[in-house]
């Protein structure tokens, strides 16, 4: 693991600190020590016990945030639970809490912390909850690509970066005139990114970009797919330059799992089930499903809908059974017949709840997140900016199905 200290001179004052290693070892994974096997010995009674008797000496000092793909027995504990851009607004507009236990992933635990005030101490339970997705770009690679877009080139290119994305390429995007957005605002944050330049490096899903442009009427000719791992992106400077859209290769692996076979076979054999998915799966299953929208896109739409509807949702596997235990009257099952779960989500256990809550009773914050302040600087301009392209409700990225 070797430890990074850059400086950017695009934008001075601009130094990131950040850790690099091999791709083959998820980042986060190299931090989280193990904690007393004794907490793998306590019974659930015990568990909901000790947390719910931390929860009531630390009163408001303590919010716990959950995303919705958090397993249930961790998600019972939230004090709010939310999508990426909702849980994004709860953490900016905690005013009273000391502690923000954050129980997501990695880059939404920084995201917090760039929202919230210094004096919030924001702590991820499992420091191995990092995500594929955002490992996928990496500060060099993003540089190295900027210096090649760049070069030559006549066009303003506004750089716009997923939420789920590392805080030094948030500041990346803040320091360079562009933003951070997430699926719930993606089309109006491309929107205001069009009006400011000719062109938009999207980071780091290219589903989510791709999707989303698509939707918003661009031709698929107008996008390139940049590949960090080629030179130059694996794009001649031709290429680069006719591009409108230069979409980053890096996906999510789990709803990469969901295939255009698995909505072609619901098609034929329940006409009646409707297809309803996340814009992180791949092009051909948004243009096979009904509806695509982000995480509380979903959860309000099927919520909405009438009883006895049937669906098949491409998301992460415990936002569907959670939607289909509590929403009887539905007809409700994932789109795939394997389960599609988010592995370093799911390594947010109850007993790493219990553990973190235990340290801070014990007067240690343990598993904090801070992002250094210079890195902070940046980030905040482009979340602020995600933060002011908001709509009342959700989007959705694409209302009907799209012919294949
Ligand atoms: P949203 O929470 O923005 O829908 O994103 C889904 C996701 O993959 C979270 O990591
Ligand atoms: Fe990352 Fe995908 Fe998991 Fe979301 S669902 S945290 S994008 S790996």
């Amino acid at each position: 693991m070797t430890r990074l200290l850059r400086y950017n001179s695009a934008a001075p004052g601009l130094r990131w600190v950040g850790l690099t290693h091999g791709p083959e070892v998820p980042r986060a994974l190299l931090y989280q020590p193990p904690i007393s096997p004794d907490y793998a010995r306590l019974g659930d009674h015990e568990i909901v016990e000790r947390v719910t008797a931390h929860k009531r000496a630390l009163g408001d000092r303590l919010v716990i945030l959950c995303h919705h793909y958090q397993q249930d027995d961790v998600y019972r504990f939230a004090d709010f639970t939310g999508d990426s851009l909702k849980l994004s607004q709860i953490a900016s507009a905690q005013k009273k809490a000391e502690f923000v236990v954050f129980c997501g992933v990695h880059f939404m635990a920084e995201t917090a912390d760039v929202l919230t005030d210094d004096s919030v101490k924001v702590i991820l339970p499992d420091l191995s909850a990092g995500c594929s997705m955002a490992d996928m770009a990496d500060l060099d690679q993003v540089e190295e690509a900027w210096d090649f877009l760049t070069a030559d080139c006549d066009d303003a290119i506004i750089p716009i970066t997923y939420v789920n994305s590392a805080a030094n390429i948030k500041a990346f995007c803040g320091a360079h005139g562009g933003a951070c957005c997430t699926s719930s605002n993606a089309p109006l944050v491309l929107k205001w990114a069009l009006q400011r330049g000719e062109k938009v490096l999207f980071l780091p899903d290219q589903h989510l970009g791709r999707n989303t442009a698509c939707a918003m009427g661009h031709p698929l000719d107008s996008m390139v797919v940049y590949d960090p791992a080629e030179p130059d992106g694996g794009l001649t400077r031709e290429q680069a330059a006719t591009a409108r859209f230069i979409l980053w290769k890096g996906h999510c692996s789990v709803h990469q799992l969901f295939t255009a076979k698995q909505c072609d076979a619901i098609k034929s054999a329940e006409p009646d089930r409707t297809i309803l998915v996340h814009p992180e799966c791949n092009r051909d299953v948004v243009q096979r499903a009904d509806l695509v929208g982000s995480t509380e896109f979903i959860i309000k739409t099927v919520t909405k809908a009438p009883p006895d509807s049937k669906w098949a949702i491409g998301t992460e596997v415990h936002l569907i059974d959670r939607l289909a235990k509590t929403q009887t009257d539905k007809d409700i099952r994932s789109l795939a017949t394997i389960q599609c779960l988010c592995t370093t989500m799911y390594r947010v256990s109850p007993q790493h709840l219990l553990w973190v809550l235990d340290e801070l009773a014990a007067g240690r914050v343990v598993n904090q997140i801070k992002v250094p302040t210079d890195v902070r600087r940046w980030s905040v301009v482009a979340l602020e900016r995600m933060l002011d392209n908001v709509s009342s409700e959700p989007v959705a990225i694409a209302s009907t199905n799209t012919p294949v």
